[in-house]
């Protein structure tokens, strides 16, 4: 059956259906990066995805990250609301990077009214949240799918890409809180 919201948007846009498929892949991540540099959209599981190809900056290093210890960083600028978190979860991850496939960076604003998620990631599930404003709960294993609360959207997901011992941002999956549009 086709995908409606698919066709509206056409090639600029993927299902969040088809992009949760292609967990811990990677290079499809990187490659989805490549192929739909386009618009927002997505509510939902079936809703298009907007994946943000970006400007390249390094955020951290492999060798000193250590397990459930977020790291914060901005992106794609330092604009207060580009406040993000680079993790190392302990578990395989969608979209996570290393041996173990299990670092994962996100947006730390929160996609239902941009409630900070400084301080809120739970070790014990691998969740960010919930959110100090109504309660929103993103899974990190699951490219920050709501498990709880009021936000209809997935929490905005930073592709990432290894070199040696750096870690890179390079785009974003979903749309920043506060913005029509990625950089
Ligand atoms: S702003 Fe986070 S749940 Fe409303």
């Amino acid at each position: 059956m086709t995908d409606p919201s698919a066709e509206s948007c056409g090639s600029d846009c993927v299902s969040r259906r088809l992009f949760l498929a292609s967990t811990g892949a990677v290079t499809a991540t990187l490659l989805l990066g490549e192929i739909f540099p386009g618009r927002v959209h997505g509510q939902n599981a079936d809703a298009p995805v907007e994946v943000s190809k970006l400007p390249r900056k390094k955020i951290g290093q492999v060798s000193t990250l250590e397990q459930d210890r977020p790291v914060p960083f901005d992106y794609p600028t330092d604009h207060y609301l580009n406040n993000c978190l680079l993790v190392k979860l302990g578990e395989k991850a969608g979209g996570g990077l290393g041996e173990a496939q299990d670092i994962v960076a996100f947006s730390g604003r929160c996609t239902h009214m941009g409630g900070s998620l400084d301080g809120l990631y739970n070790a014990e599930h691998k969740v960010a949240g919930p959110c100090a404003e109504h309660l929103t709960t993103f899974d990190l294993t699951r490219h920050g799918m709501v498990v709880a609360g009021h936000a209809t959207q997935a929490l905005t997901q930073v592709l990432l890409e290894v070199d040696g011992d750096d870690i890179y941002a390079t785009g974003l999956v979903g749309l920043l809180y506060g913005y029509s549009r990625n950089g």
